[in-house]
Order: C-alpha cells, then structure tokens, then sequence
C-alpha cells in the first residue's frame, strides 16, 4: 500500500490538526470542542514540564509537539517516516511560517497561514525522517518519549516497544497514545497488540502494554484523550485515543 502519509491530503489535515485554530479546525459553535488541539496536549498535558529535558518524538508528523517540547526542553528530536511530514516541519522551523489549504466543500478550499509562536524555541529542536521500528542506534538517552497514535500505524509495534527501555533514561518518562485503531493495512493482525479474541479471552492493547514494559517501566497513569481530524468543513473524524504515562525503572 502507498504510503498515506506521504499524501497531500493527510499533509493538509495533519497541518491543520497540529497548527489550525479551534475555530478553524472546528468551524461551528457547537461540537467535541474538547478533542481540539491534541498534538500540543500530548506535550503539555501528561506530564510536568522538566527544564533542560532531553526530549525525544518518534511519530511526530508535522511537529507540533515537538515545539511545545521545546519550551522547556534543551534538545528535541522529531522522528517520523513521512519525508513530506519532516520536510514540512523542517520548513517551519526554519522560515517560521507555514502556508496551506484544507478542503472545504468540493474543490472550495480555506487557505490558512500559521506563525511559529514566539514561546517556541525551533533551534533546540531537529526533525529527521526515520523508522520507530528500527530507529538509529547511536540516538541516545532521552528524559522524555512520546509516541503519539503511532503504535496502531507500523508494521510491528513490539519492535517500537522494545527499543523503549534503551531509550528512557531511569526517572524519565514515557508518553504512549493510541486509539488502537488495528487495520491490517498498516499492522498484520498477528502483531496487533490487543482488540481480537485468544482462546474465548479478550485482548486489550493496553495489557500487552503492561505486559511489554513492566520490566522496565512503572505505569503511572492512563487517561483518555479525544481528538478531531477535520477531513471538510463537514465532516470529521473524532477519536479517543487512550494516553499512558510510564516512568522508567
Ligand atoms: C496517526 S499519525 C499521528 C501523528 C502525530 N503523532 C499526531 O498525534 O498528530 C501517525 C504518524 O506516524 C508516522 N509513522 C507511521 N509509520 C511510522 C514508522 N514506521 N516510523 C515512524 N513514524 C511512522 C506517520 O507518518 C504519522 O505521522
């Protein structure tokens, strides 16, 4: 399959869910007004902000939270394996702006523009094309991972899974989000981590979750987290991704 994400129509809609206003995003005054502005809650949200982090992003589209990261970050790295994605962010962080269109209603488009927003700090942060589920060897250690609604769109999780003790340093943190959205498109279903039955039992993604980092992570909680794609003016995709925090044995 084609990589969606390398479209420009998931370009355009993962622009706007990472840098459109709420009202631009949701143009109605009624609505999930709640689910808006994920990309920047995964960062702010979940954990406390630690100054002088070390922080790292494997999934981080365009790279909103990444630059939320570097408010009180020393060092971000954003990673992600579509290179219109990392060149997008690239850009921003670079020239400061981004320009695009979303659908609006057939061939109607809404043009937006978006101003890096003075609190960010886009010298202390790097994107770079790569795979979550073979990621360079010599990245380091990190005080803070996310891996935000990533896991239900590679091929192999586990492989995700298993490079994360490596990469959280003893006391840092981990952020996981998904809404466990399973489509053989993306993940083969012998690696689905949960939403299938094995002898007559239900598997939820968050046990294979407990079961794949307790040793080497304590899970400190989980919450629900929902969020909106505006694929048109009219129409949306709302999603609740469930959000753990693990902190690192
Ligand atoms: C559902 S999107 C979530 C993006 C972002 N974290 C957010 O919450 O808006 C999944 C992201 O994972 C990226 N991705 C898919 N497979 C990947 C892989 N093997 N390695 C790194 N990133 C991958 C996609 O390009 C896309 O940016």
């Amino acid at each position: 399959m084609a990589n969606l994400y390398e479209t420009n129509k998931l370009l355009e809609e993962y622009l706007l869910l990472h840098y459109g206003t709420p009202e631009q995003v949701l143009p109605w005054s009624f609505g999930p007004s709640e689910a808006l502005e994920f990309p920047a809650r995964c960062a702010t949200d979940l954990v406390a902000p630690m100054p002088g982090a070390r922080a790292l992003e494997i999934g981080c589209s365009v790279g909103r939270a990444c630059f939320e990261l570097s408010v009180f970050a020393e060092e971000v790295i954003g990673i992600d394996f579509s290179r219109s994605f990392i060149d997008q962010a690239t850009r921003l962080s670079r020239e400061g702006e981004a320009h695009f269109s979303v659908a609006d209603e057939g061939e109607l488009r809404n043009s937006y523009s978006y101003k890096l927003e003075e609190r960010f700090h886009p010298e202390r942060v790097s994107f770079e094309v790569g795979d979550a589920t073979q990621l360079r060897p010599d990245l380091g250690s990190f005080d803070l991972v996310l891996a935000c609604n990533l896991l239900c769109r590679v091929p192999d999780p586990q492989a995700v899974l298993h490079r994360l003790p490596e990469l959280v340093r003893s006391g840092g943190r981990l952020i996981l989000t998904s809404p466990y959205t399973w489509m053989e498109e993306y993940t083969p279903k012998r690696q689905w981590l949960g939403g299938f039955e094995r002898e007559g039992e239900a598997i939820r993604s968050l046990d294979s979750l407990k079961r794949g980092l307790e040793d080497s992570f304590h899970l400190e909680k989980v919450v629900d987290m929902p969020f909106l794609i505006r694929e048109h003016s009219r129409k949306f995709q709302w999603s609740v991704a469930q959000a753990s925090t693990w902190v690192r044995c």
